[in-house]
């Protein structure tokens, strides 16, 4: 069952571009408008939402904390997004205008459950993105938008992850389209590119090979940072959340304009660094930041591992591992830049003798506060 591979992690990645692909299957008409008819949710209702708050746990989290971005920027809906186990506990502000979006693969995590209650209790509407058809999570939601990625196995996120992202780009866009935004153009551009990134991410699969050697030989390390901003910030928390769970070793992931503010202390001789840097093209602010950053870590004796689009030339002078990823717009490249990191991961803790799909201490669903 695990279709000739070692381990269900090493499938749910290869499976990633036909996940992606069925999310979005039959959700965009040929017109390029989303066809979200499933959110049953009334267009009056939602053209009336003031505030959107997800509330998720883990690799979930990170996919929220990326649809902030892109529900900020093309909807203008100023949103929040909170991990659920804090979520309830700090009498957060909530009303019938406040759309939830619960993310979850297993639709069972308790703290996402037990937020999603509170919100309902306070009026608002909760609308679950959930990979398991008739979980709680959903059951308990006015609405739900599910992921397509089949069953995932591995307790490890992966191609759940990636249709996490696609679901929360769909509902920005669907958000967008039904209000009115100043951004029609650029959706129907974001569609188009949506619609490629199942054929990319099959690229970045092809291209594993030195990314698995690398991870190979950093199996005796002890720590690894990451580094990332903008949807690179989340994309580098994820990559340090499956380093930690499968390799056992301290990963950390920071906002790079903040090592400055400490964690370049952290920063000796070797420390292998993975650098996630922004697409060269529309940010090009965000994107020098970054090389500077690269160039102060490794003025400090870092070991740079870049990951950065094809045909990004600054980067090469200043990184002593190179991985490329397609070119795509800046909100979606988290699709393509979490790939690698979840290669690196799996493949570190293969290095290290770790079991792979079921890392010590980790269950899959976790249905206990
Ligand atoms: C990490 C991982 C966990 C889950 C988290 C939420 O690889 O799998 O962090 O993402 O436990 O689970 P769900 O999405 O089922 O609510």
């Amino acid at each position: 069952e695990k279709g000739g591979y070692d381990y269900f992690m090493l499938k749910e990645i290869a499976e990633q571009p036909k996940a992606v692909a069925d999310t979005l299957l039959g959700r965009i008409d040929a017109s390029g408008s989303l066809t979200l008819d499933e959110v049953r949710i009334p267009g009056q209702a939602l053209r009336e939402v003031d505030k959107v708050v997800i509330v998720a746990c883990g690799t979930a989290f990170h996919a929220g904390m990326i649809a902030k971005y892109a529900i900020e920027h093309w909807t203008r809906i100023p949103c929040e997004v909170e991990l659920a186990s804090e979520f309830r506990y700090r009498d957060p502000i909530l009303d019938p205008q406040t759309l939830v979006i619960a993310i979850s693969q297993s639709g069972e995590t308790m703290d996402t459950l037990m937020a999603l209650r509170h919100a309902r209790e306070q009026g608002s509407r909760v609308l679950a993105i959930c990979n398991t058809n008739g979980s709680t999570i959903p059951r308990e939601s006015d609405a739900v938008l599910y992921t397509h990625a089949g069953p995932e196995v591995a307790v490890a996120s992966t191609k759940a992850f990636l249709t996490q992202l696609v679901a929360c780009y769909l509902v920005a866009l669907y958000l967008g389209q039904v209000r009115g935004t100043k951004w029609g153009d650029e959706i129907h551009a974001v569609v188009r590119d949506l619609a490629k990134i199942s054929e990319q991410v099959e690229r970045v699969l092809e291209t594993m090979e030195p990314v698995r050697e690398l991870a190979r030989s950093l199996a005796a390390k002890d720590t690894v940072l990451f580094l990332g901003r903008h949807v690179g910030y989340p994309v580098a928390l994820e990559g340090a959340l499956k380093l930690k769970e499968l390799a056992y070793m301290h990963a950390e992931g920071f906002a790079a304009g903040e090592l400055k503010h400490g964690p370049i202390a952290l920063i000796e001789d070797d420390l292998p660094v993975v650098v996630v840097v922004p697409s060269a093209r529309g940010r090009s602010v965000l994107h020098d930041k970054i090389v500077s950053n690269i160039q102060e870590i490794r003025a400090r004796g870092a070991r740079t591992i870049v990951i950065a689009e094809e045909g990004d030339e600054t980067v090469v002078p200043y990184a002593d591992h190179l991985i490329r990823i397609p070119a795509t717009p800046t909100l979606l490249q988290p699709l393509v830049a979490t790939v690698p990191l979840q290669v690196f991961a799996c493949e570190l803790a293969t290095a290290r003798g770790n079991e792979v799909d079921q890392p010590r201490n980790l269950a899959k669903s976790v249905t206990v506060e």
